[in-house]
Parts: C-alpha cells; sequence; structure tokens
C-alpha cells in the first residue's frame, strides 16, 4: 500500500517551493472560503432559513463527540424546527484515523444526509471534511486528495461547521488532519482540497462559554500561530495579512481575558473572530514552521497542538529573520515601537515569549517534562517528521534537516535562534 501523500512527491515539492516566490503569484493564485460564515444566534436562524431552502430532502447528519455532544443536540432541535431530520453521531476522536472516517462515512450512507454538520473542535471538523468525501465517492484513497484535484464533490450534501473551540479554523479551510493507521506507527497526514471547505461556518459564542483555562490557551494559541505564520509565510498576499494582522491583534488582547475568565462573553465572540480569521489566513497563505516543528513535537512527545505550535511562534521569527525583513512590520503592525531592526527583533520574540509564559506555557521544550534522554532518542526522527511536513514549504526561509535540528535543539534549551 502506497504510504505516501500528495506532498512527499519531489516534484509537488519543487512546485510547493516555486508556488511561494513573487512572480509565480502574480501569475497564479486562489483564495478559499465558505460561501457565507454566520455569527450568533440570530446568525445560526438565518442560516438554518436559508439551508432549508437549500436542501430538498432536509437530512442532516451531525457529527460531535461526547464531550460536546449537548451542542450537537442544540443543533438538531434548531434545524428540526426548520423542517430537517437529524441523526447525531458523536463518535469523533482526536487525530481521526482514516478507518474512522471510513467508518462515518458508511453511516452516512445509511441515513442518506444532504447536509452534513459538523459540531466540535478541529478534529471533528477535519473528520466530517474526510468522512464526507467518502461519502460522495465510496472508496476514494484519501492520500490521493490534493490541493488542485476536481473531486466533485456536493452531489449529495453540503458542509456546515459549528467550530466548539476558538483556534484550529477548520470552519474555514480547506485542509483535514488526520492519522493514517494504516501505517505502523500511525502517521499524522494532512489532506488539502479547495473543495473540502465548509460551505457554512457558523460561529456561536455560547459554545465556547466555559471552555477550562487549559484549552482556551492551547487553541487560542493555536490561532496565534496561524497567524504570526501567515503572515511571515512565502505563500503570504494582500488577503490573508490583513486578517493575520486583525487576528493576532484579536488574539493578544482578548485570550488573557478569555483564559481568566471561561464566561466573559466579549472576549470568548471576539477570539472566535479572531480564530476564524485566522484560519481564512493561513488557510490561503498556510502556515510554516510553528506547524512542522510543531505537529512533530507535538506527535512525538505527546503535547497539544496549540502548545507545541505556540512554543515555536518565537524561534519560527528568528529564523525566518535571516530570509525577511516582514517581521519588522510584523512588529510594527501590534505596535512595538523600536529604532532598529535588532532592537525590533529582541522586542518581538520577548513579546510573543512572554505571552506564552503568562498562560504557563513555557517555551523551552525542557519544561514540558521531556527528558534529556527522551530528547536525545527522539531529535533524529522529530526533526525527520518536521521536515517532510507540507508546512515546511511555506518557510519564507528555505530550510534543512540541518537547520531544523538546530532549531529544534535551541528550542529544547530555550535558547534564541542565531543562525
Ligand atoms: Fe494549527
Amino acid at each position: 500500500m502506497d504510504t505516501k501523500t500528495w506532498y512527499m512527491n519531489p516534484t509537488m515539492q519543487v512546485q510547493l517551493t516555486l508556488m511561494g516566490s513573487e512572480a509565480v503569484k502574480e501569475i497564479f493564485g486562489h483564495w478559499v472560503s465558505p460561501k457565507t460564515i454566520f455569527t450568533g444566534r440570530l446568525g445560526a436562524t438565518v442560516f438554518a432559513v436559508f439551508v432549508s431552502f437549500l436542501r430538498e430532502r432536509k437530512r442532516a447528519f451531525i457529527l460531535s463527540d461526547k464531550v460536546v455532544e449537548r451542542h450537537a443536540k442544540t443543533v438538531a432541535e434548531h434545524l428540526h424546527e426548520y423542517g430537517f431530520e437529524t441523526r447525531i453521531w458523536n463518535g469523533a476522536v482526536p487525530e481521526p484515523p482514516i478507518s474512522l472516517a471510513e467508518g462515518c462515512s458508511r453511516e452516512m450512507a445509511k441515513f442518506e444526509p444532504d447536509l452534513i454538520v459538523a459540531v466540535g473542535g478541529g478534529s471533528t471538523m477535519d473528520l466530517a471534511k474526510a468522512a464526507w468525501i467518502l461519502y460522495e465517492l465510496p472508496g476514494y484513497d484519501l492520500k490521493a486528495v490534493g490541493p488542485l484535484i476536481p473531486l466533485g464533490l456536493r452531489k449529495k450534501a453540503l458542509l456546515v461547521a459549528y467550530p466548539t473551540t476558538s483556534g484550529t479554523g477548520s470552519e474555514v479551510t480547506w485542509a483535514s488532519i488526520l492519522t493514517d493507521d494504516a501505517v505502523s506507527p500511525p502517521m499524522k497526514i494532512e489532506i488539502i482540497s479547495m473543495e473540502i471547505v465548509p460551505d457554512f461556518a457558523i460561529l456561536l459564542p455560547e459554545f465556547t462559554l466555559g471552555m477550562p483555562p487549559k484549552i482556551t490557551a492551547g487553541t487560542g494559541l493555536d490561532a496565534l500561530a496561524h497567524a504570526v505564520d501567515a503572515y511571515l509565510s512565502s505563500y503570504d498576499n494582500d488577503i490573508s495579512d490583513a486578517l493575520a494582522i486583525k487576528s493576532t491583534n484579536l488574539i493578544l488582547k482578548f485570550l488573557p481575558r478569555a483564559y481568566r475568565g471561561p464566561n466573559d462573553r466579549e472576549a470568548r465572540y471576539r477570539m472566535q473572530m479572531a480564530a476564524t480569521m485566522a484560519g481564512l489566513a493561513f488557510g490561503n497563505s498556510q502556515a510554516a514552521l510553528t506547524h512542522s516543528l510543531g505537529h512533530a513535537v507535538g506527535k512525538v512527545f505527546g503535547i497539544h497542538h496549540g502548545v507545541a505550535v505556540g512554543i515555536f511562534i518565537p524561534y519560527s521569527i528568528q529564523y525566518y529573520s535571516k530570509a525577511s525583513d516582514k517581521y519588522v512590520q510584523l512588529a510594527r503592525e501590534i505596535g512595538i515601537e523600536t529604532r532598529d531592526k535588532v532592537e525590533c527583533l529582541e522586542k518581538l520574540v520577548a513579546k510573543f515569549q512572554e505571552f506564552l509564559l503568562s498562560f504557563e506555557v513555557p517555551y523551552a521544550l525542557k519544561e514540558h517534562g521531556i527528558t534529556e534522554e527522551e530528547w536525545e532518542k527522539n531529535l533524529g526522527v522529530v526533526a525527520k517528521h518536521a521536515l517532510e511536513d507540507a508546512c515546511t514549504f511555506a518557510s519564507p526561509r528555505p530550510t534543512s534537516l540541518t537547520d531544523i535540528k538546530k532549531i529544534l535543539e535551541h528550542a529544547y534549551k530555550g535558547e534564541g535562534i542565531d543562525f
């Protein structure tokens, strides 16, 4: 069985690298987003009215997990008011395996929905995207799904996403992160297609009220990494830039409030907007090294995705700074005043380091319970996974296994990147 995904093909890797050049951006670009993003309770009602006109058979298959099933029930009740029959499937799990997507698609096929609804965090939304592909195209090889390969979805159903965290941005992105459980050890894979962007995203701050501080911080740092990387990525563009900056500023202001006050409604509302904006930004200009390094470290050492990618924000900025001055604009946009570039980089990095520490997230990996022995034993495999990660192609500074290893070594000790 072929264990490689589309981005592991060397020809594709050359194309991915070239697509980050300014010359190519002028002749090829595309922007993906849902048709409509509705916000708030009234927005959710307007959505239900619209979708009841759009769907003839009115059969909604709702994916969720056991933790947020109550929100799935709220969505189901709402859809009932507008003539839908619903089925709730609560089997979503973190880092969903391909086999679960296959099982879920078989459940969908039994119910024959014309609307698929994801109510949950990033994993649930990612699972919904994958299961939807298999519902529309039974037997399709998910690893063959590529960014510009036509699939012909939406012949059976539309997809709508109600995020219950403020972080992943999956409600507006064209990616689905899954685990390939047909290989040993199981491997994280990313499937990307313009067609798997949800048709609608519904942002209800009520669904994020009461989120525990740790999850609030982790998911919020994920959104921050999306925004910062989207701004600094080699695939950056003017539309993404605007969203990334606004999102970064909202997160810097409102994440501390949401962290301290789980029921602070305004902070929750702003964090939902910020996470979705960051999702639109990185969905279109990609996350870079924060994510390839964070994915690899998180997977091997069991660190929460948002925390793992958040830790790499300061290191990535330092590493990129040798190839691009765009960090100077980022600093200016978030209100950092400096006399020269050296001071600018120092202040910018310190700002993000302090921000991490304010959520009790040390930026030195060794302070996350990773012993030196474990670190040394796994460094090689972590570096290899990071280099092979799809996000690495979006780094504004072309990288190598040697550099990745050096960044990781510095991050373990909490030392600045000076090369
Ligand atoms: Fe992320």
